[in-house]
């Protein structure tokens, strides 16, 4: 909820957060911190930095992100209002970009990268991801608690929402062939930041698992249904 925070002599607008557990809390804090740390160097990516945290109310202030816009909000408004597709494609070729500089900084999964998590603004270059409060897997296996994570996950999470969920009703079927190229210029972009090591076709065996296993995906999906339709193909998304 947004409120203002005094910073010395400043008065910021701010989005606190509360969190469930003094656990959830210590480790958002961290990751938050450091994906802040990280995007001021980086050419796209960004995260809110913290304003004010209080380890008693388990609560943070970031910086409130004042006039950006969950990524599918946007591409719904802007479609609607007839944004010029190449603006939209340039748009998610960044967040590719951007996601691979946050993995490459941080050696670290975001572990909950869906459309809402990415926040952008027209005519700005820069990516916004926030919600670092959920585990972050490392990438490299160094026998830790946290390595069960692959980086396919927030790659293969971002792409079936994108290629499925948030089709707009209104928007007639000739629209979902867009979200397939906006889904492959993601990819693009990731891959072309990411380093060589990285193997697109891992992305594949990713996204089957997440719509096989018995999560909240395959239902909120429903893949059962849709999986002889073209949407869960990715023989042609490969960068
Ligand atoms: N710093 C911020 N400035 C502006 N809006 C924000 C900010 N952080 C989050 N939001 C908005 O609030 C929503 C929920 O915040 P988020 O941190 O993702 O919490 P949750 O754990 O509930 O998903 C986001 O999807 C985004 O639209
Ligand atoms: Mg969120």
């Amino acid at each position: 909820m947004p409120q203002d925070a005094n910073v010395g002599s400043r008065s910021v607008a701010t989005f606190a957060k509360c969190f469930g557990s003094k656990e959830l809390y210590e480790e958002a804090v961290e990751n938050s911190l450091e994906a802040w740390r990280v995007g001021r160097d980086a050419q796209f990516f960004r995260a809110p930095c913290i304003v004010d945290s209080d380890p008693n109310r388990w609560l943070i202030e970031f910086e409130l992100l004042d006039g950006w816009t969950e990524v599918l909000s946007l591409i719904r408004s802007w479609t609607l209002r007839g944004w010029p597709r190449a603006e939209l494609v340039d748009l998610f070729h960044r967040i590719g970009y951007a996601v691979a500089e946050y993995h490459d900084a941080t050696g670290k999964i975001h572990g909950d990268l869906y459309p809402a998590n990415v926040l952008c603004r027209k005519d700005d270059h820069r990516v916004y991801l926030i919600d670092f409060s959920r585990p972050n897997p490392r990438l490299h296996s160094d026998g830790g608690a946290y390595n069960y994570g692959s980086i396919y996950t927030d790659l293969a999470l971002f792409a079936i929402f994108v290629l499925v969920k948030y089709t707009p009703p209104q928007m007639p079927l000739a629209w979902r062939p867009v979200n397939r190229d906006l889904t492959r210029e993601f990819l693009r972009g990731y891959f072309e930041r990411a380093p060589g090591s990285y193997d697109p076709q891992d992305f594949d065996s990713e996204f089957s698992r997440l719509l096989r296993e018995g999560g909240v995906l395959p239902r909120t999906f429903m893949s059962r249904f849709f999986g002889w339709t073209r949407i869960f193909r990715v023989d042609d998304l490969q960068p």
